[in-house]
């Protein structure tokens, strides 16, 4: 995986202000919990909404000839699936238990958790403007958490359309999720919904969802992401992440790395109001423990008054317009929202931060006792 590399050249303590460049940094990490499946036969297509559904192998806004050459069959050399193979995620301990119960009743239990409690927390930069968008895209910092039991937390672009019921939402980005994973692992995560994640709460393949057609190991949803970053530290690891709607199919492609590698899409017959596009981007993390139990880390564990070097950070943030146009996102049309105990967890924005980091905020922080990060 190629990540982008920013080395912090001016120090930020309260004005947050950073500095640096954007180095070639490859790093391939694989982690060797995957199967190669037949493209033409993953688990997605088995849905029944998808029952008619043509793969797409290629968005048809295909920018250059990177993401040409990245994209499925035609890689044969080692770190890919054999030609017309996809490598999808094997689960793992939550499902364990799914092999002796009926995975109905398990899935449920899950869901229960979240829905029953509720407790989450936020801290998120969102659109305010009232249009449709198409995509959006960001890099994120990359920071091993320890986290444990149902705890987990995510930093994610998340992109929702629909009322208050029915809100239809794609999460991708970043997460430390024990129970989904049984490590404490950072790891790519993506995550849908077309309920407001009331019944459904789909992660990377579940639900069968997501059509993968890169046939790199390394993206795969779910795969381990590293290096991480270490606090203090003045070079900083970032993920390069986008979701861009195809014009003409109305799919929802993802991308990933420096060199916008294209993974897969999820399609627009799962959705009832994605499916013409979006009407709110929002960029930042999210954290959830159930009742009695610590609220986890976010981003690096670290506050973002503690600047650049300690706490984790969003950049280059951009928005896919009504006309499928790519731009920075304008600070007069970006709100912060945060539900959370400023101690626990909070986010800064200040708009533009340099050329290397373009539009960026920092955000996280270290979470709290059961009950003290609500407010
Ligand atoms: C898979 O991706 C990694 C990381 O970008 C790269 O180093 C490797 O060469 C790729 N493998 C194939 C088969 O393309
Ligand atoms: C599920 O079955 C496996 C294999 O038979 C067994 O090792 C495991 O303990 C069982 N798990 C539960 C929760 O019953
Ligand atoms: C983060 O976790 C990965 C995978 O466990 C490990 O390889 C890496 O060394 C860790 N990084 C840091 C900074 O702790
Ligand atoms: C950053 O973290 C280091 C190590 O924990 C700490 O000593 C330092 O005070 C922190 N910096 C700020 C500005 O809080």
């Amino acid at each position: 995986m190629a990540l982008f590399l920013v080395l912090v050249v001016s120090l930020c303590i309260s004005c947050c202000r950073v500095g640096g460049y954007v180095s070639d940094i490859i790093v391939h990490q694989v982690d060797n919990d995957f199967d190669c499946v037949d493209m033409y036969k993953q688990p997605t297509l088995q849905h029944p909404l998808l029952k008619n559904h043509k793969i797409q192998l290629n968005p048809t806004f295909t920018r250059n000839t990177v993401q040409r050459r990245s994209s499925s069959f035609i890689n044969k050399v080692i770190g890919g699936c054999p030609i017309g193979k996809v490598p999808i995620y094997k689960k793992r301990v939550r499902h364990q238990n799914i092999i002796n119960a009926s995975s109905k009743l398990q899935t449920e239990d899950f869901h229960q958790d979240y829905e029953h409690y509720n407790s989450d927390h936020f801290a998120t930069l969102d659109t305010t403007q009232s249009t449709t968008f198409h995509g959006a895209s960001a890099i994120i910092g990359l920071y091993n958490l320890s986290l444990q039991g149902n705890q987990f937390s995510l930093s994610s672009i998340r992109i929702e359309s629909g009322p208050p019921t029915e809100i239809n939402i794609i999460q991708i980005g970043v997460g430390v999720h024990p129970k989904l994973y049984g490590d404490s692992q950072l790891r790519i995560t993506a995550l849908w919904t077309v309920d407001s994640y009331y019944k459904t709460r789909c992660y990377n393949y579940e639900c069968q969802g997501f059509v993968q057609v890169n046939q790199n190991k390394s993206y795969t949803l779910g795969n381990v992401i590293s290096p991480s970053n270490s606090i203090g530290s003045t070079e900083k690891y970032a993920l390069g992440v986008k979701i861009k709607q195809d014009p003409s199919t109305g799919h929802w492609w993802l991308f990933l790395d420096r060199d916008e590698i294209q993974v897969g899409y999820w399609p627009k017959e799962l959705f009832n109001h994605l499916s013409i596009g979006a009407s709110l981007i929002r960029f930042g993390g999210e954290t959830y423990a159930p009742p009695n139990i610590d609220n986890p880390s976010m981003g690096s564990g670290r506050l973002p008054q503690e600047g650049f070097k300690n706490s984790s950070f969003m950049g280059r943030l951009e928005i896919i317009d009504s006309k499928y146009s790519e731009i920075s996102v304008n600070p007069e049309h970006m709100k912060k929202y945060s539900d959370a105990n400023s101690n626990c967890y909070d986010l800064l924005y200040h708009g533009y931060e340099g050329v290397v980091y373009r539009q960026a905020f920092l955000y996280g922080g270290p979470g709290g006792l059961s009950g003290q990060c609500d407010i």
